[in-house]
């Protein structure tokens, strides 16, 4: 840029957009000081904001050095903004802006002294060292093509990679061009929604009790919803055959979430049969599938089918749910549909991510910090109970073979509600059955409690405040 009336200075070292001054100011220098000031008395630019060094910006904004030196010791001797040793010149003061003031005003997150909530990994545990040397390696080695823009798909390395992964260790049945790269599984159920509404299916089907979020994603696709109630055989899925124009059924069959109830064998087939029947599509949550402790692995529900099953598994429990990366093994017919709603959300996912995750998995990194953690957290939920029995024999306990949490079931929805606010008033965090918006109709009451979010070096004194909160109330 080299005309100082227009908006935008882009400089060599940081890029600055000031409004145009106002009318009435008259000449250059003028116009340059009244701009800035503007900036900093609007909290555009706060306090800290390192300025471009003088000679950049004059050449960028075409004028002499001298006068953008005389605008900044203008600025300077009315306190506006300050020299500072090896940093340049900087943005001396605060204003009541709207940079400023926005980010303070979002409340802070809650921090649990206890962090029991159920669905959340140790985020201390997040592989750092072997993340950092997979991004460093991936940077080193990609292609420059990498980080042009890519397939809907996601990076093939990382498609060709994750497909060996699945089918190695999770037993799938896939190849790269089955797999599609998400940010979650909650981007995943949003795709398939609307992949699903577009072709014309307007009813689907979800357990009950589910994610409030994923009944709300559904619904915002437009669609109907048909509740599948859920007991310790998991989903009911023989009520489908006896409702008509449902285009698929979104299952949790490994560990229902919450309950952690399996899905069995008889209801695995009889589910099957009724989407290649009916011409629809089971879309297999496999949230937390990487961990289970004392029970056999379970074959997917896609090996048995791949041509009616969705497959979706996430990395946010394996790594953590802030490197939001899932991933769809999607039946043929959905393929293009879904690749066109990856698109119209966000193209596709960042190159970066994928192809550090690529070499997490090719570097067998991903499998070393998955056997570890199942260790871990078997460890974790044999001492958690191992306390509640102790201080609590006649506690009822369920869906403690597998996954990241156990429930205790309480009598009702008061009871639940009475151990929740004690277990808050002792720092505790953990989720209610009924309160947690689990049900929309009949919610049975109880405790889901996480062992795998609190530190390690947390976790004992964590379940003993538990045991203790707990104390007074029956199952
Ligand atoms: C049932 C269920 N499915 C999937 C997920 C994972 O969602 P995402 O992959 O978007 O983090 C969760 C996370 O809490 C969950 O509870």
């Amino acid at each position: 840029m080299t005309n100082p009336g227009s908006q935008t200075w882009s400089t060599s070292g940081i890029d600055l957009l000031l409004e145009p001054a106002k009318p009435g100011v008259r000449g250059l220098r003028a116009r340059l000081e009244e701009g800035l000031r503007e900036a900093i008395r609007s909290g555009r630019l706060v306090r800290g904001t390192s300025l471009p060094p003088t000679r950049g910006l004059a050449r960028d904004l075409g004028v002499s050095r001298g006068t953008v030196l005389q605008v900044y010791a203008q600025l300077a001797a009315e306190g506006w903004i300050a020299a500072r040793h090896g940093s340049g010149t900087v943005v001396a003061i605060g204003a009541e802006g709207y940079a400023t003031s926005g980010a303070l005003r979002e409340p802070a997150p809650v921090r649990w002294r206890f962090d029991l909530r159920p669905g959340r990994p140790d985020a201390s545990s997040f592989p750092r060292g072997a993340w950092l040397r997979a991004v460093r390696r991936a940077l080193a080695d990609a292609p420059d093509d990498a980080f042009g823009y890519g397939s809907e798909n996601g990076q093939l390395d990382l498609r060709t990679e994750l497909a060996s992964y699945l089918a190695r260790a999770r037993g799938l049945r896939v190849t790269a061009s089955d797999l599609l790269i998400t940010t979650g599984f909650t981007q995943g159920l949003g795709l398939i929604a609307r992949a699903l509404a577009a072709t014309g299916v307007t009813r689907v089907a979800m357990e009950e009790p589910s994610m409030p979020l994923h009944r709300e994603i559904v619904r915002a696709a437009g669609h109907t919803l048909v509740h599948v109630p859920v007991d310790d055989e998991g989903a009911q899925v023989a009520g489908l055959e006896r409702r008509r124009r449902v285009g698929a059924v979104v299952l949790t069959p490994n560990r229902q979430h919450p309950t952690g109830a399996v899905l069995s064998a008889a209801r695995r087939a009889r589910v099957l049969d009724w989407a290649r029947a009916s011409g629809a599509f089971v879309v297999e949550d496999d949230y937390d599938g990487e961990f289970r402790y004392d029970r056999h692995p379970l074959a997917p529900l896609q090996a048995l089918d791949p041509g009616v099953v969705v497959y979706a598994g996430t990395a946010s429990k394996t790594l953590a749910p802030g490197v939001r990366l899932g991933w769809l093994a999607l039946p043929e017919p959905l393929r293009a549909p879904v690749a066109h709603q990856k698109a119209l959300a966000d193209w596709h996912n960042g190159a970066v991510d994928q192809l550090a995750f690529a070499e997490l998995l090719r570097a067998g990194a991903y499998d070393r910090h998955i056997r570890q953690m199942r260790l871990r957290y078997r460890r974790r939920r044999d001492a958690l109970i191992q306390v509640l029995k102790t201080a609590h024999p006649q506690l009822r306990i369920e869906g403690e073979a597998a996954g990241l949490n156990l429930l205790i079931p309480l009598g009702n929805a008061q009871t639940e509600a009475e151990a929740i606010a004690a277990a808050k008033l002792a720092g505790i965090g953990l989720d209610g059955l009924a309160g947690g918006g689990y049900y929309e109709r009949d919610p049975a009451a109880g405790l889901i409690i996480g062992y795998a979010a609190a530190p390690e070096h947390a976790y004992s004194r964590a379940i003993e405040a538990l045991a203790q909160s707990l104390r007074g109330r029956s199952a």
